[in-house]
C-alpha cells in the first residue's frame, strides 16, 4: 500500500544530498548558523546537507520556495524570527508560515548588537540616542530588507527613540557588513553570529546588546536596558520542512538537530559568537510550533500598538 511503501521510503531516509534554504546571502547571520548545524547533521545522517542562498525580500523570497518545494525531506527551511514578524509586515505573503510547513525544531536565539561605522560620532549609546533623535533620516541604516531580523530591531529602535532613520535594505546582514566596514552606511542592528569578530577586532562601534544580560563573549558591551532603553529582543531560529513531510523524516530530522545542538564544535563556534544552542527539548517540532504560534501573536500585537501596517 502507499502507507507501507512511505514507511520504507522513510526508513531509508536519507538516500541523497538535502538542501537547506537560508532565505538570506551567505556569509551572513543565518548562513553562519546554518553551515555549522548542516556540517554536524551531516556527519549524523550520512549525507551531504547543503546550504542552497535564497536572498530578498527579507527573507520571504527563500521561504515561499521552501514552502513550494516538493516534501520529500530533500529541501527544508532555515529561518529565524521572520517567519513570525512577516505574516503582520506584508499584506501578500506568498506563503503561510504555520500550514505551509512542518516544524523539526528550534536551533538557537541570538542576541543582536546595535553597530555602527568606527569613525561614527556618538561614542556611547547615551549619545547615540539624542543624535539619532537630532539627526533622523540623516543617519543611514542598514538592513536585510522588511521581515528581517535587522529590521524588526531597526523597527524597535525608532519606535523607542521616536525618531525615522534611512533604511537602506540589502539581501542579508553580510553585505550590509561590507558597506558598514567601507563606511558607505552609519549603523545596524545585527545578530552577534555576524559582528563579534568585527566588534572584537575594532573595526566597528558596538553601543548595546539587545538582549537583559551582557553577553558573555562580548563582556565590555553594555545591554540597551541598563543604558537606559528598553529594547529586549532575542533571534530565535528554527528548521522547517514543507507541509505535509512524512511526520518518521520529520522525527529523524529533528533527532539529527538535537545531536547536532550536542556537538562540542557547534557550541563552543556559537559560545564565541554570542549565541548557544537550543536545549534538545526545544529541538523539536512541538517546541517549534509552540514558539513560532505565540511569537506571531506577539508581534502582530506589538506591530498594531506601534501603528505598522502591512505592505
Ligand atoms: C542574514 O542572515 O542576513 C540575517 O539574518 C538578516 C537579518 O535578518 O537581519
Amino acid at each position: 500500500s502507499a502507507l507501507l511503501a512511505g514507511t520504507a521510503f522513510a526508513q531509508d531516509y536519507p538516500t541523497q544530498p538535502i538542501t537547506v534554504i537560508v532565505p538570506f546571502s551567505a556569509g551572513g547571520p543565518t548562513d553562519t548558523v546554518a553551515r555549522l548545524v548542516a556540517q554536524a547533521m551531516s556527519a549524523d545522517l550520512g549525507q551531504q546537507v547543503l546550504i542552497q542562498n535564497v536572498g530578498g525580500a527579507g527573507g520571504t523570497l527563500g521561504a515561499g520556495q521552501a514552502a513550494a518545494a516538493a516534501n520529500d525531506g530533500y529541501t527544508l527551511l532555515l529561518h529565524h524570527i521572520g517567519m513570525s514578524t512577516a505574516p503582520s509586515l506584508y499584506a501578500d505573503l506568498p506563503f503561510d508560515s504555520i500550514d505551509d510547513f512542518e516544524p523539526i525544531g528550534l536551533i538557537t536565539t541570538v542576541p543582536m548588537t546595535i553597530v555602527a561605522r568606527a569613525d561614527f560620532e556618538p561614542e556611547t549609546l547615551e549619545e547615540l540616542i539624542p543624535y539619532i533623535q537630532e539627526n533622523g533620516e540623516a543617519v543611514i541604516y542598514g538592513n536585510a530588507g522588511i521581515g528581517a531580523a535587522s529590521q524588526l530591531c531597526g523597527l524597535l529602535l525608532q519606535e523607542a527613540l521616536g525618531a525615522k532613520m534611512t533604511e537602506v535594505p540589502y539581501q542579508g546582514t553580510g553585505p550590509a557588513m561590507t558597506d558598514l566596514l567601507g563606511g558607505q552606511i552609519d549603523m545596524m542592528c545585527d545578530q552577534t553570529t555576524n559582528t563579534t569578530n568585527q566588534i572584537l577586532a575594532g573595526e566597528i562601534k558596538a553601543y548595546a546588546v539587545t538582549t537583559p544580560e551582557r553577553v558573555e563573549s562580548l563582556p565590555d558591551i553594555p545591554t540597551a536596558i541598563e543604558s537606559g532603553l528598553d529594547l529586549d529582543v532575542g533571534i530565535w531560529h528554527g528548521l522547517y520542512a514543507p507541509a505535509g513531510t512524512d511526520q518518521a523524516i520529520i522525527d529523524r530530522l529533528s533527532e539529527s538537530l538535537q545531536l547536532a545542538l550536542a556537538d562540542e564544535t557547534v557550541a563552543s563556534r556559537f559560545a564565541e559568537l554570542g549565541t548557544a544552542p537550543a536545549p534538545a527539548e526545544d529541538a523539536t517540532p512541538a517546541a517549534l510550533a509552540e514558539t513560532l504560534a505565540s511569537q506571531i501573536e506577539l508581534w502582530r500585537g506589538v506591530f498594531e500598538s506601534a501603528g505598522v501596517a502591512a505592505q
